[in-house]
């Protein structure tokens, strides 16, 4: 049977694949800092070359920004195409003195391996490339049709992307696609993720006085930004948690009470999940369980801010600027473009007589549900089952994966969120890291993925 002799390959080739992943985990590809740029094209070379050594042509193309790796192996006519993408760029390690093992030294604790990028994405994206490789090398052909993007700009809006995809709309058509960038709900508990949120993101700064002031004389008679941006920041939410910025949640699609049933079904312990996070109370929209509201709810978020003195000790100054990075999280339905149009008119109405406000809006993207009954869906169903030994639950996801938009409008298919981290990875945080049971049953479940959708021969 060829999924034995596929299931039998992954067994004798496991420590290898986690050699080859620790190769990967070990170059730097920090997309969004200019001085990785060689890291970066690095990491796109040896993403070609795993793809190469799994049997597929290859073609490293290059963008504006960093490359895409793309990779293809079409040889089996009436069957399904399989497209899959993936990045291999990662965020910034920072705050490296919070990291036990440095972020670019890959350490295997407790079974799990701990870099920067373990599970977002190197490790859960390299599933595919090593389940390519295992039925091309066990069985001699794919059972499937595929096409292989990975790219490097994902971290920082998958810029060049679009452009990439609109040119290549031919050589990329394709039934499904597959992305394996989200989490399982929890551990032991397999998932699919049926709808992600999407994201818009600005940047505001406040200018007051031409330079900083000495607070003494001037304190009192023009405008503090620091103040001004702290009564604009809390002018965003009232106290129920709800966004006042006009018409935020005009155009949402209410979840259904099915939907929010199902939710509910899910083994959820809150008390646990905030322990986790090393707070002891939750906070939100009234209203929503902490599961719609991460899910299916919109949101406003500070990311950062910055303004006046930072250094030890008092100094007493009017400062001359503050600066603000937001970014919303949206749902489906609600328009990116429409809701940066109403944060900058919100922001400004708000705005104190005696500054300025400079609004910088950035990437953009809507949210996203697909149907779950898809045969995509069943056949995805069946694979992990059988990879994970337990049947996945359907969930949505708060994180944004803009490019799965882009994917329905330019190649018109549905994704399948197939994750094989959890939540509590550490992705985007110090001691990020990935289960290597899971990196073992991703590559199984991709594997069996190819085989559900051959129609199992
Ligand atoms: N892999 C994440 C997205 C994700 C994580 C989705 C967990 C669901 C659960 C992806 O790499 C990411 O970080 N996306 C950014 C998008 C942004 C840079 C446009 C995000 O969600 O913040
Ligand atoms: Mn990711
Ligand atoms: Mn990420």
């Amino acid at each position: 049977m060829s999924m034995e002799s596929v299931e039998a390959y992954l067994q004798q080739n496991s420590e290898r694949f986690v050699s080859e992943l620790s190769e990967l985990l070990r170059i730097p590809s920090v997309s969004g800092d200019s001085a990785f740029k060689g890291d970066v094209r690095r990491a796109a070379q040896l993403v070609d070359q795993q793809m190469r050594q799994a049997g597929m042509t290859t073609e490293i193309v290059e963008t504006p920004g960093h490359p895409i790796v793309v990779g293809t192996l079409t040889q089996s006519p009436g069957a399904p195409t399989l497209l899959v993408y993936g990045h291999y760029d990662v965020q910034p390690p920072d705050p490296l003195q919070d990291w036990i093992t440095p972020p670019f030294q890959p350490t295997v604790r407790d079974g799990k391996i701990y870099a920067r990028g373990a599970t977002d994405d190197k490790g859960q994206m390299l599933t595919h490339i090593k389940a390519i490789e295992a039925w091309t090398k066990a069985t001699g052909k794919l059972p499937v049709n595929v096409k292989v993007i990975i790219e490097g700009e994902e971290e920082v809006g998958s810029r060049n992307l679009e452009d990439f995809l609109e040119s290549h709309r031919k050589q990329l058509a394709c039934d499904i696609v597959v992305v394996s960038d989200t989490s399982q709900y929890a551990p032991g508990i397999p998932a699919i993720t049926y709808g992600l949120r999407g994201i818009i993101a600005a940047e505001i700064i406040v200018r007051g006085p031409k330079q900083d002031l000495h607070s003494g004389i001037f304190g009192g008679s023009v405008t503090n930004p620091v103040n001004a941006l702290a009564k604009l920041i809390a002018s965003l939410h009232d106290d129920q948690g709800h966004v006042k910025i006009p018409g935020f949640y005009d155009e949402i699609t209410p979840l259904s009470v099915q939907e929010r049933q199902q939710f509910a079904a899910l083994p959820f312990d809150e008390v646990d999940f905030l322990q986790g996070v090393g707070v002891s109370t939750g906070w939100g929209e009234t209203g929503f369980t902490a599961n719609e509201r991460r899910w299916a709810r919109p949101t406003c978020d500070v990311n950062g801010i910055t303004g006046g003195y930072q250094g030890e000790g008092p100094k007493t100054i009017i400062p001359a600027w503050a600066r603000a990075k937001i970014t919303c999280r949206l749902v489906p339905n609600q328009n990116p473009e429409k809701i940066v149009q109403s944060l900058e008119a919100y922001l400004r109405s708000h705005l104190r007589p005696g500054a300025t406000l400079e609004f910088k809006s950035d990437h953009g993207a809507s949210g996203l549900v697909f149907d779950t009954s898809s045969k995509y869906m069943q056949a995805a169903s069946r694979a992990v089952a059988a990879a994970f030994g337990r049947e996945p639950v359907f969930i949505r996801e708060g994180g944004s994966i803009p490019v799965v938009k882009t994917f329905k409008d330019i190649l018109g298919a549905d994704t399948l969120l197939l994750g094989w981290g959890q939540n509590t990875d550490n992705l985007h945080s110090p001691n990020e890291h990935f289960t290597l049971a899971d990196f073992h049953r991703g590559i199984h479940a991709s594997a069996r993925l190819m085989w559900e959708l051959s129609g199992r021969k």
